[in-house]
């Protein structure tokens, strides 16, 4: 994590999302080198990518790259975009009985012809390294322990770090996806904060959003949340990617809130990229490695 920069009109704190991943990357290397030395287990995690959606061309290969870095297997499977429902089944099925497959990772979203739901309830719930399964749902909104989407578990993991405890902080989530936003809010009620969750339909979003001590945006537009919306002071944990042109005629990458006035309120901001983003693969490979303990009936030491 970074102090102040120096600048004379930021005062809030960087946190530093690719500094950590990479830390957590590190610890989960070596615990599955101790899972290979001690229990002759490397984790195994498939892909499965359909079409040639060129976002996810590179979230794919950015994990595959990872988790072999990590020490664990990666197995690929790229499909045409118009592969059937029935042989993407036959796949998942396939991979669901594989031993060597711990984790499986659908990657979204699919094609239209695909009935969505179907396919991520398709694969198992031990398999399951997204959280997406009804079952793993279940799991986080009672309390149980399960797995949890990667990128509210990275976020929930900076949070705590800068934080420490969160027990009674107002806390909002704008946005209410289920990839992000509903398990988001879970897991700060979990961790017994008042939570708000905020969409399209809230009325005075600014009002609200200035309420809150912790506020994790992940509404998908680019810039939308105003310094001025944010109480002095709040951490601000910043989801969203966004590609924008820029007025020289590139582009560039921003987040869901307005950086350079939202760091001037702030008690600490996640910059987008560098933020949120590098902590998602960080904890696929978490999950990963949460899966292939489970299915061996393994507790890793610390
Ligand atoms: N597409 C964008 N984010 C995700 C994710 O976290 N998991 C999967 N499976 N697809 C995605």
């Amino acid at each position: 994590m970074n102090e102040n920069d120096g600048s004379k009109r930021s005062v809030a704190t960087i946190i530093d999302g690719k500094a950590f991943a990479a830390n957590l990357r590190g610890e989960i290397a070596r615990k599955v080198e101790w899972l290979k030395q001690n229990h002759s287990l490397i984790p195994g995690l498939a892909v499965v990518l359909v079409g040639e959606d060129p976002a996810s061309q590179v979230y794919v290969r950015s994990k595959g790259k990872q988790t072999v870095e990590a020490g664990m297997n990666s197995y690929e499977h790229k499909l045409s975009a118009e592969t059937s429902q029935a042989d993407l089944l036959k796949l998942i099925d396939d991979l669901n009985n594989d031993p060597d497959v711990h984790g499986i990772l659908v990657q979204l979203p699919l094609p239209k012809h695909i009935d969505e739901p179907m396919i991520i309830n398709s694969v198992a719930a031990e398999k399951d390294v997204d959280g997406f399964h009804l079952s793993n749902v279940g799991k986080l909104a009672t309390g149980a322990e399960g797995i949890v989407p990667c990128t509210p578990l990275g976020s929930l993991m900076m949070l705590k770090d800068h934080l420490g405890e969160l027990s009674g902080k107002k806390a909002i989530v704008v946005g209410r996806s289920n990839i992000v936003g509903k398990p988001m809010a879970l897991l700060l009620l979990r961790e017994s904060c008042t939570v708000t969750i905020a969409h399209s339909r809230t009325q005075d979003l600014p009002g609200e959003c200035r309420e809150a001590d912790i506020l994790v945006a992940a509404v998908g537009r680019p810039e939308m949340i105003k310094g001025d919306w944010i109480k002095p002071g709040a951490t601000v944990i910043d989801v969203g990617i966004n590609r924008i042109e820029t007025e020289d005629g590139g582009n560039r990458l921003v987040g869901d809130v307005e950086f350079e006035s939202a760091a001037e309120v702030a008690g600490a901001i996640t910059p987008v990229p560098g933020g949120v983003g590098p902590m998602t693969i960080a904890c696929l490979l978490h999950n990963t490695l949460q899966q292939a303990c489970r299915l061996n009936d393994i507790a890793i030491p610390d």
